[in-house]
């Protein structure tokens, strides 16, 4: 079958790689894609939706597939579903899990879905009122797409009603901030959950962590995330089942009794506390760079797998993964996440193997010439038979990458092996 993967990052650029390999598969497009992924597929400069369908339909593309969530907000696959096509994805309705904070708690609230005591408002006096009744630190979010960076963990009450008032004003993120979600403080470890879901059914994937910070022991400003592993061992059985108990099965059968089935990636930030699991947030597609790092652990066909959940069928698949682990980690330019660098050409002296890859994210390419043009530009990725076997893989092969300015964290899954 021909696929189109929407999105331009390491994410969809794993996914590509993954369904390379897959005999089912008779060729890629991108839209846009990057400067690697033309050595995978046809990159397109389609961005109306409309347009893409019409590409699709005469291309005689059975599936596509929707990498970053900013299309689905603006509801590509309502597009695409209305004129029959196959897409993977939310609708515009369920990527409000992701696209307003407020509407995501209060669904929880109103589904009994374990998180953090809450209130959402666009009133000052409420959030600060709200604010009283906490001890420090107290979370701070605003409603809308901010990018990774909308949320403050206030040390005092009076750092928080600053956030609060900066947010209402509009000050800090324009309209994504005109309401706030003000929370209590989970202390507890971070887990990246992710849910293939078609609606009715769902297929839990192995939990995996994120490092959001900038630097080596979770320092430094938080970014797009600096690498990532799976499975993660932190996550037992009894975690597996609360998820699925307590978290996603009420979240499908919610999303369904509310008119807007979820379809696509359920992403579950999690917190665990004690033993007990809350939901921080949901996203509505793959974490980047989680993603890089589940998409080598498929045994399963990745073909089947999105096109089957796509078509509302996931119960026909018996889902495998290898008895294996992933560790990602992130390259970045030298500015990064400050401001922007300045191209910088790319040499690579390592090939892929079963034991680590590249993973491309921010390049372009030029006269036959790869770029990273800032921002997180590659992931090397490393398979093996345990977390450490995986990670000795994926800094080896970090080893074999240049560009002026690169930079990496270099404890990537220290919370497994400490
Ligand atoms: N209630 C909370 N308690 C503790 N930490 C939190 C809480 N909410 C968010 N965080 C931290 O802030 C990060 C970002 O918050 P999140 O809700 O995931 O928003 P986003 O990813 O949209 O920025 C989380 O990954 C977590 O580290
Ligand atoms: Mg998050």
């Amino acid at each position: 079958m021909k696929i189109l993967i929407v999105g331009s990052g390491g994410r969809e650029y794993s996914i590509a790689l993954s369904l390379k390999n897959d005999k089912n598969v008779e060729s890629l497009y991108f839209a846009p894609g990057n400067g690697a992924t033309d050595e995978l597929g046809i990159n397109l400069d389609i961005k109306d939706f409309e347009k893409l369908a019409d590409f699709v339909e005469n291309e005689g593309i059975s599936l596509t597939i929707v990498g970053p969530e900013a299309p689905l907000v603006e509801g590509i696959v309502d597009v695409f579903r209305k004129r029959g096509l196959t897409i993977f994805g939310a609708s515009k309705a369920a990527a409000r899990l992701e696209g307003s904070k407020a509407f995501m708690k209060d669904f929880l609230a109103r589904h009994d879905i374990p998180t953090a005591r809450y209130i959402q408002t666009s009133s000052y006096e409420k959030a600060s009122d709200f604010i009283d009744t906490l001890s420090a630190p107290i979370v701070v979010k605003a409603d809308g797409l901010c990018a990774g960076k909308g949320v403050i963990i206030a040390k005092s009450k009076d750092e928080a009603k600053k956030a609060a008032s900066d947010m209402l004003s509009g000050e800090s993120f324009a309209d994504a901030g005109k309401t706030v979600v003000v929370e209590e403080f989970l202390d507890g470890f971070e887990l990246s959950v992710f849910a293939v879901c078609d609606g009715e059914n769902y297929k839990i994937l192995p939990a995996a962590q994120d490092h959001k910070r900038l630097l080596d022991n979770d320092e430094g400003p938080n970014t797009g995330g600096m690498g990532a592993y799976a499975p993660t061992p932190l996550a037992n059985d009894d975690i597996y089942s609360q998820i699925e108990e307590f978290v996603v099965k009420p979240t499908l059968k919610g999303m369904r009794e509310e008119g807007a089935p979820y379809t696509g990636v359920l992403f579950v930030g999690a917190m665990v506390v004690g033993k007990k699991v809350y939901v921080l947030e949901y996203n509505v597609r793959f974490g980047d760079p989680e993603c890089e790092v589940l998409m080598p652990l498929l045994k399963s066909a990745p073909s089947e797998l999105f096109y089957k959940a796509a078509a509302g069928r996931l119960n026909e698949l018996d889902l495998q993964f290898k008895d294996e682990f992933a560790v990602g980690v992130v390259v970045a330019s030298e500015n990064y996440p400050y401001k922007s660098s300045a191209p910088k050409p790319i040499s690579v002296t390592a090939k892929n193997s079963a034991h680590s890859h590249i993973s491309y994210a921010g390049v372009d390419k030029k006269d036959g010439v790869l770029y990273a043009n800032g921002g997180r530009v590659l992931l090397c990725v490393g398979i093996g038979k345990s977390v450490k076997e995986a990670r000795d893989n994926a800094y080896d092969l970090t080893k074999k990458v240049f560009f002026e300015g690169a930079k990496f964290r270099n404890d990537i899954a220290y919370q497994a092996l400490k």
